[in-house]
């Protein structure tokens, strides 16, 4: 199963709509989903038309250790199973603060369920509070929809330095799968400024070990899209609101990127044997191989860089800076203290978060209020507020 955390603890940036309807293209190309909510505000609970306050147990009983797994496990169709939550969650962080290993309760409780799911997608709350730690060390992945706009970068510094502190400490696993660009306006010269500085950042970070050296930037953009804005209201993914809709067309374009790439139908014997010279001279597969929709990984995909935009994100201070930061000194007690531990500013050359997270100089087209997000959490260095 893989295992994907949905997460930016900027407010608004598509992170439910993303986990939704990305788990239901999936489901639409034949795999079997179960979706998280650890989000207090239940958001994705409620876009699938779910009442949080139906009596069904959720996240918050299985990080209170008040209910059995199977107990919190909805079926939402045959290939999509949500397990939800309510706004009760948010007590979480705070009745969590003197458990043990709170950060891996999660983790354990899924992993002993033996859940039989082809994906597994967490939708995080605006926060890296401990339940986004919880989703974290429960991950092997983490995908980051990004707003490209002024701002749009904010905290993602600090994003990536929480990822690679829970990767050295708690679990060694996780890596950026990586950032998928959400309520995309093309043509605008400030998102193609914004993909060109997270490019050139993640370009720079393959030869170091940084849990993002392999993470890319999707050639699926998600086009901005009212149907996408509607669906929740209806309590529908956007394939059963408006299954032909952009946003269901770029959901589904994800979801291609993400799935292995077909592979070529095996010869037929009776043709291979029909033909003596194939030994030498194979034959084409027996049928047209059918092609996912979207080209498969991102590289270039972003316009030019523009004289005057500012600095690259990861335009590394010391070059020759090892890429191994301090984060890594190991810390004796359990896994749980380090992250009670102040997040170390990571060195220039792996995590420039101030480069990263510079405001241009543009008025901020301000989107959206800032989501009543979780109670900090004493587990975490210093809360990042939601935006
Ligand atoms: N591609 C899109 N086009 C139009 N509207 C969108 C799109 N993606 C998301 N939205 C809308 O933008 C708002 C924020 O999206 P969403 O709730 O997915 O963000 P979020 O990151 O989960 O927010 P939060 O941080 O509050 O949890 C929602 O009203 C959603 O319907
Ligand atoms: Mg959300």
């Amino acid at each position: 199963m893989r295992s994907i955390a949905v997460l930016n603890q900027k407010g608004g940036v598509g992170k439910t709509t993303t986990t939704v309807n990305l788990g239901a293209a999936l489901a639409e190309r034949g795999a079997k989903c179960i979706l998280v909510d650890l989000d207090p505000q239940a958001h994705l609970t409620a876009h699938f038309g779910i009442d949080p306050k139906d009596g069904t147990p959720g996240t918050y009983e299985l990080l209170a250790g008040t209910a059995e797994l199977k107990d919190c496990i909805r079926t939402i169709d045959k290939r999509i199973s949500v397990i939800g939550t309510r706004i009760d969650l948010a007590a979480a962080e705070v009745e969590l603060a003197n458990t043990i290993a709170r950060e891996l309760i999660l983790r354990d409780t899924l992993s002993a369920g033996n859940l039989k799911y082809d994906w597994m997608l967490m939708d995080c709350p605006p926060s890296l509070g401990v339940l986004t730690l919880n989703a974290l060390c429960t991950a092997r992945e983490v995908l980051i929809p990004l707003q490209a706009h002024f701002l749009g970068l904010q905290g993602v510094g600090r994003l990536f330095e929480t990822v690679q502190l829970v990767a050295k400490r708690l679990n060694p696993e996780l890596t950026v799968l990586g950032l998928v660009l959400s309520m995309h306006e093309k043509g605008t010269r400030l998102a193609a400024e914004v993909v060109d500085d997270v490019d050139r950042f993640l370009t720079e970070s393959r030869n170091q070990d940084v849990p993002w050296r392999h993470a890319r930037i999707f050639s699926t953009r998600i086009r901005r899209n009212v149907k996408l804005a509607e669906s929740p209201s209806y309590g529908k993914t956007i394939f059963q609101y408006a299954p032909k809709s952009h946003g269901a067309e770029d959901y589904l374009a994800l979801a291609a990127e993400l799935l292995p790439p077909v592979k070529p139908e095996p010869i037929a014997p009776a043709a291979v044997a029909a033909k003596p010279e194939s030994v030498v001279t194979p034959e084409p597969p027996a049928k047209p191989v059918t092609k996912p929709k979207v080209v498969h990984s991102a590289p270039p995909a972003v316009p030019a860089p523009t004289p005057s935009v500012a600095p690259a994100i990861a335009k590394p201070t010391a070059p020759t800076t090892p890429p191994r930061p301090a984060v890594a000194k190991p810390r004796p007690p359990a896994p749980v203290t380090p992250v009670a531990q102040p997040v170390p500013a990571a060195p220039a050359a792996v995590v420039p978060p101030a480069a990263i997270e510079k405001p241009r100089p543009k008025p901020a087209p301000t989107r959206k209020p800032a989501p009543a997000s979780a109670p900090a959490s004493p587990s975490v260095p210093e809360p990042v507020a939601s935006s």
